[in-house]
């Protein structure tokens, strides 16, 4: 589907059913979070998880659902996971990849993933590592596959939970973009998932202007609400 069709489909639906629903969602997504105030357990793509209070549920998160029906694409024999959270895309990952890199800026998601590391048998497979973005990989480290769901909403966080959903003036996906490149091999990809919640305009103009070749390679509609995962590649008069 072409970008800007996307976009339109997007904007068809009523400007104030759009918002209502938006808001209704995220109030009950942050709500069930700040509700829970001791880790529980949940099962996600087969797997079982931990979920400590201030991590995102990705059972609850619909980029986390709609990058579970895109788990096939998940091969890489270097893999990158950028804002881990539970850790679920890493050990989804790790059926099909070789070594996955975790980041996570909160330390609650890194001891998270780590503890689901852990019960799955993976320590040796998957390297969880706290920081922001890419301070906490080597500058000459490559991924054959960048994983990223981001926060989808522009905005500043409150409680903790807010980081997994929301990024003051887009600056973590703006961040991303522009820099992910350096950490890609040559035929390296991204999977990123957004969705109409988020402003698709900008993120659209972020990838053509960061140098991507770009595809939708999954698009499901929830609540009126669409959720797409896009597909990056480096364009060749981009590549060192
Ligand atoms: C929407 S959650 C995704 C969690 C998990 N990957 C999933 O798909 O369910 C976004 C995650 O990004 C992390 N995050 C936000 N800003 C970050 C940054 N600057 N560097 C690294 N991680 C960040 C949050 O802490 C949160 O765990």
């Amino acid at each position: 589907m072409e970008l800007s069709v996307q976009l339109q489909q997007a904007q068809i639906l009523g400007y104030r059913h759009f918002k209502d629903t938006v808001a209704s969602r995220n109030r009950r997504i942050r709500s069930g979070h700040l509700l829970r105030a001791k880790a529980y357990e949940v099962e996600y793509g087969g797997y079982a998880l931990t979920i400590l209070p201030g991590v995102l549920d990705p059972t609850t998160g619909e980029g986390s659902l709609i990058m579970l029906e895109c788990r096939d694409l998940f091969v890489g024999d270097r893999v990158l996971d950028m804002g881990t959270g539970s850790g679920n895309l890493s050990i989804l990952a790790a059926v099909k990849s070789g070594h996955i890199v975790a980041v996570d800026i909160s330390p609650v998601a890194v001891e998270c993933a780590q503890m689901n590391v852990r019960r799955h048998g993976l320590t040796e497979r998957i390297d969880v590592r706290l920081g922001d973005l890419f301070a906490p990989l080597r500058p000459d480290e490559k991924f054959d596959l960048a994983l990223i769901n981001p926060p989808f909403l522009e905005g500043k966080p409150r409680a903790g939970i807010d980081r997994a959903m929301m990024d003051p003036e887009y600056d973590m996906l703006t961040r991303f973009l522009q820099n992910v490149g350096k950490y890609l091999t040559p035929a390296g990809r991204v999977l990123l998932c957004f969705g109409c919640v988020g402003d698709l305009a900008y993120l659209h103009n972020l990838i053509a202007l960061c140098g991507f070749a770009c595809s939708i390679r999954k698009a499901r509609v929830t609540l009126g609400l669409q959720f797409f995962v896009y597909e990056l590649t480096i364009l060749p008069s981009q590549g060192g």
